[in-house]
């Protein structure tokens, strides 16, 4: 019931062998094994993809010791040839996230020494970026403050990783219709990074948006990112969505992907959010879902049982028991699909979460009539739904969580890519009728 299609263990299987080959070149290029331009310049590409992934890949004593031997080499000169150097730094940035070396500002006078763009463009990347991020950082605006606990945690936790470190805007699918004539107010409460606020703020080019976080370093890079692409209709704010009143301000439509399942009181969020939501307004909050997280909850007793910690050692050992328990362990590698096995935040947030609460759809209906929402239904972004929606083409049944609670018994993994859900705030008048 609960295992991988043949093609997810086949696509499993292409990326740990991808995986498998990149690190032997690595290894293979910082023991100078090849020597032709075209292997030597695969370095840049691999310097870009292990920042990105944080360095998870596994690395031997002698790589470590080698890489330090390339730091001290690069500090005191030793490369005479700016060419050599540069090779030299790409390769440190292989292993190692250059802005926290001491050679960090030695790699960026080497861009204006070589002439080398795609050297140049990976500092960017790299350096440069990180460092603006630190500037933004100083002039966040905020609001309330951040007191409990768990927050406070979570804070941690993604300002140490913020994720997802994402590069080019892809399309998600829409939470809210394409509304590109409409003037509203909206609130993405958890916003992270800035994928999610860049792609709403582009369908609602003339809405005002406002993006919330508790995060400094999520917050830093969803700014630079959404200057990057020229949207200029969102104010970011660092604060707790606990105490999200403290804006003083209300909104037509509000989004809350991926955070409420963090709150120690997820109906205690939800509510401060119906608060501010303008009667008539829609919300679409994502929630985990207690059956479609089986395979997680697996990985998280194995790092139980085996005294596993959040640090990158343990979580390449626990990769490691991923790859090669593959066959063995079909539904705990369910975990390496999608982007979640190739980075430490990732990891570090699936696999070690502050807190991470999980839902059964009796619970949401709970939930929706203790903050007086109405369910209008489940966004349907998995295919592991069409046969619900094929089985119940009428809006009725579908707004219907009884239905949707015997079809996901039948179905545990249908909210694999979690509860989707869809709710409105009563127009006035019906609140006061119901009243
Ligand atoms: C898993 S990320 C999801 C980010 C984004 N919504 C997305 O889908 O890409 C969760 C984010 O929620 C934020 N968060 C968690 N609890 C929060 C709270 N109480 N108030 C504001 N933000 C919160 C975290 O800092 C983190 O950036």
């Amino acid at each position: 019931m609960m295992e991988l299609s043949p093609t997810e263990v086949f696509d499993v299987k292409v990326l740990f062998k991808q995986e498998e080959y990149k690190t032997k070149l690595r290894k293979n290029l910082l023991n100078n094994t090849f020597f032709s331009r075209f292997k030597k310049n695969k370095v840049y590409d691999l310097a870009e993809e292990c920042f990105t992934n944080e360095f998870i890949w596994d690395e031997t004593a002698s790589e470590t010791e080698r890489v330090q031997k390339l730091i001290e080499d690069i500090q005191a000169d030793k490369f005479k040839a700016p060419a050599e150097a540069v090779h030299a730094i790409a390769l440190v940035a292989c292993y190692r996230p250059l802005i926290q070396t001491d050679i960090a500002d030695k790699a960026l006078e080497y861009a204006e020494k070589a002439d080398n763009q795609t050297y140049s463009k990976l500092l960017t990347y790299l350096i440069r970026e990180p460092r603006q991020e630190e500037e933004i950082k100083q002039e966040i605006q905020t609001f309330g403050s951040i007191t409990n606990k768990t927050s406070l945690e979570i804070k941690q936790q993604y300002d140490e990783n913020p994720y997802p470190r994402w590069r080019n805007i892809k399309y998600l699918a829409d939470t809210l219709e394409k509304q590109d004539d409409v003037k509203i107010e909206i609130l993405i409460a958890g916003c992270g990074t800035g994928l999610e606020v860049i792609n709403i703020a582009k369908e609602h080019p003339h809405s005002r948006i406002t993006a919330v976080d508790l995060s400094t370093s999520c917050l830093a890079y969803a700014i630079r990112k959404t200057k990057e692409q020229g949207i200029d209709n969102v104010d970011f704010y660092c604060g707790d969505l606990l105490e999200i009143k403290e804006l003083g301000k209300t909104y037509d439509y509000i989004v809350v992907t991926g955070v409420l399942q963090q709150l120690e009181n997820p109906l205690q969020g939800w509510r401060a959010l119906a608060d501010v939501l303008e009667p008539g307004g829609g919300m679409t909050v994502s929630l985990y879902s207690e059956l479609a997280r089986y395979p997680v909850n697996l990985g998280r007793q194995y790092i139980h049982d085996n005294h596993l910690e959040c640090n990158i050692k343990d979580v390449r050992k626990f990769r490691h028991h991923l790859k090669t328990d593959l066959p063995k362990e079909k539904p705990l590698v369910r975990l390496a699909l999608g982007r979640g096995f190739y980075s430490f935040s990732e990891m570090r947030d699936i696999l070690f979460p502050v807190l991470e609460q999980q839902f059964t759809i009796h619970q949401i209906k709970e939930a929706l009539e203790e903050t007086g929402l109405i369910f209008n239904g489940f966004i349907p972004k998995d295919k592991r739904l069409d046969d619900f929606l094929a089985q119940h083409p009428y809006e009725e049944d579908r707004r219907n969580l009884d239905l949707w609670h015997e079809y996901e018994v039948a179905n545990p993994l249908s909210f694999t890519g979690m509860y989707q859900i869809a709710c409105l705030k009563p127009a006035a008048e019906e609140g006061e009728k119901a009243a």
